[in-house]
Parts: structure tokens; sequence; C-alpha cells
């Protein structure tokens, strides 16, 4: 299958064309190369490649800066979306729009199924929910929910901790945000199963739930630092621009249903990470 990734220097990008790329025919294409929110040459470059299937990574993903530019969260990860669903329909890809758990308020109590209503409370979850709304108008393709994503590559929440840890200073880490961590290439493997199945909404991230406090204190033991060095803090006292929400994890329903494994315990998938970081 031909198969166009757009974002593709992000940390799911780069996971999706390394995963991909022995099975089929992958055209990964950056910002400098294909800027979503360039209508026109978005859809000059569609007609050009006539992909079959179109995997749209690309997004505006500092939740911060998007509260201070929204006009480019909604552009990039709203408007533009929609532009990359129309150019998909054109040529009629299949298109797979990887969306957040940041699109639900996080005022439930058990995990956020597929078919519960989004009520986003920052703009980056907004603009998230855009992209949603934009891609069942124009594509009818599939969206991926996931949620705390990191990798390999690119700039995310354990490379943080893993650097901080190095330098042996207390560090506060907000304790009242439930969510689920994930590993890209956990994330990767299961989009690659989503391939074969029926369009839909998906929730993908691993299994299990922690805080952030809780999540870096695994990361430092898991990496060999000392735990104590990580002190719980609240949301109120961390004060983060962007809103959260205080329990964002996503149940797995829509995997379930389509007979598909549910991602692996998100320490199992953490230690491998670390294990990866530190043979590389
Ligand atoms: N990271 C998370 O915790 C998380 C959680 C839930 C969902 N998600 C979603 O998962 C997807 C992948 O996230 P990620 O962590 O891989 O993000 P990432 O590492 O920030 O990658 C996003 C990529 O999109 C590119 N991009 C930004 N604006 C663009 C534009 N106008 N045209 C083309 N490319 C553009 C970025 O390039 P520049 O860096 O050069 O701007 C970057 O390479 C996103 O849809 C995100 O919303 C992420």
């Amino acid at each position: 299958m031909k198969i166009l990734i757009t974002g593709a220097h992000g940390q799911l990008g780069k996971q999706l064309e390394k995963r991909l790329k022995s099975s089929h025919t992958v055209i990964s294409l950056g910002k400098q190369e294909l800027d979503i929110t360039k209508k026109a040459e978005s859809e000059k470059i569609f007609f050009q490649i006539k992909p079959q299937l179109v995997l749209h990574a690309a997004a505006f993903t500092d939740v911060d800066q998007c509260e201070i530019d929204p006009q480019k969260a909604f552009e990039v990860n709203g408007i533009a979306t929609g532009y990359i669903a129309q150019a998909a329909n054109k040529v009629d890809a299949r298109m797979f729009y990887i969306s957040s758990d940041y699109v639900f308020d996080g005022n439930k109590k058990a995990p956020y199924r597929e078919a519960d209503e989004p009520n986003p409370q920052s703009t980056y979850g907004m603009s998230k929910w855009l992209g949603e709304k934009l891609v069942q108008k124009f594509n009818n393709g599939t969206i991926v929910r996931t949620s705390w994503l990191y990798g390999h590559d690119g700039k995310n929440f354990v490379k943080t901790m893993l650097n901080l840890a190095e330098k042996q200073k207390k560090i506060k880490v907000v304790n009242d945000q439930i969510g689920s961590p994930t590993y890209v290439n956990d994330l990767v493997e299961t989009v690659a199963q989503l391939i074969e199945k029926r369009n839909g909404i998906y929730h993908v991230s691993n299994s299990g739930s922690c805080t952030w406090f809780e999540f870096s204190k695994v990361i430092f033991e898991e990496a060999g630092y000392n735990p104590e060095f990580v002190l719980p803090i609240s949301t109120e006292e961390f004060g983060a621009i962007a809103p959260r929400p205080s329990y964002s994890v996503l149940g797995h329903d829509a995997l379930i249903r389509e007979t598909l494994n549910i991602p692996r315990p998100w320490k199992e998938a953490l230690k491998e990470f670390i294990r990866k970081e530190n043979s590389q």
C-alpha cells in the first residue's frame, strides 16, 4: 500500500515510517516538504503522490504554547487537518488522524469511551477536536486518540525527567492529573494493525494509569536514579498556562470490539523504552 505520513520529523511520524517502510511504500514528509497549512500546495502534493492511506501525525503539540497562540493552534490542528482530509478525499485515500485525550474535560472517574462526548478545556484540546470533526466531515476516516506520548525521537516528558534526574536536584511534579502514558512504539504497532480494520474512533494508550508524579518516580527508579528527588505538587501550585484534564484515562472498547490486543501495561513499556535509550 502507498502510505503518506505528515509530520515526518515528529516523534510519532518518525516511528511510523520506521515500522511501516518494510511492508508498504512509505512517503514521509516533514513541514519543509508538506506544510499542511498551505491548502493548494498540499493538494498538489496529494495529486502527485496519490497515496492510498494518509497517516496524519503533523500537529502543533505544545499545549501551553497553543494557549498563547490560539490562532496557530486552530490553523494547524484544526483547519489544516480539514485541508488534509479534503485532499485525501480527492485522491480517494483513507485517512488516520491522531488525536488526544485532551479533547475530554476530565470530569469522569472511569476510563473515557470512544463514544463519550468531548468537552475540551484547553485551546489545544479544542483545536484537536475541531480536527476530528473536519476529518469526519470530509473523509470519514479513522481517529486514533492517544495520551501522554513518549518515544526515542523528539522532546517528551520521559526524556525531560531523565535529563533532570542527571542533575540530582529536587523537582516538583503534578500529582493530581491521572492519565495513561503511551510508548510511541506500542501506539505504532496498534496503528499498523488498525490499517486492516474498519474506520472509526479508537483509543490507543498503554494500559493502566498513574499521575505525572507517579510516572516520574517510576522513570527515576527504572533508570537507576533516586526517586526521592521527585516531590508531589498540585496542578494549582504548578500553575501551567493551559488547563489540563484531571482525569483522562482512555478506555479501549473499540480495540476489544475489533479483537485487537490492548497495548501492554505502561510500566512494562517504560522499561523497554529505558533499556533501548540506554543501549543507543
Ligand atoms: N505528545 C503527546 O503527548 C501527545 C498526546 C496525545 C496526542 N498526541 C498527538 O499525536 C500526534 C503526534 O504527536 P508527536 O508527539 O509526534 O508530536 P511532535 O513530535 O511535536 O510532532 C509533530 C510534528 O508536526 C510538525 N508540524 C507542525 N506544524 C506543521 C505544519 N504546519 N505542517 C507540517 N508539519 C507540521 C512538527 O514540526 P515542527 O516541530 O518543525 O513544528 C513536528 O515535526 C499529534 O497529532 C498530537 O496531537 C500527542
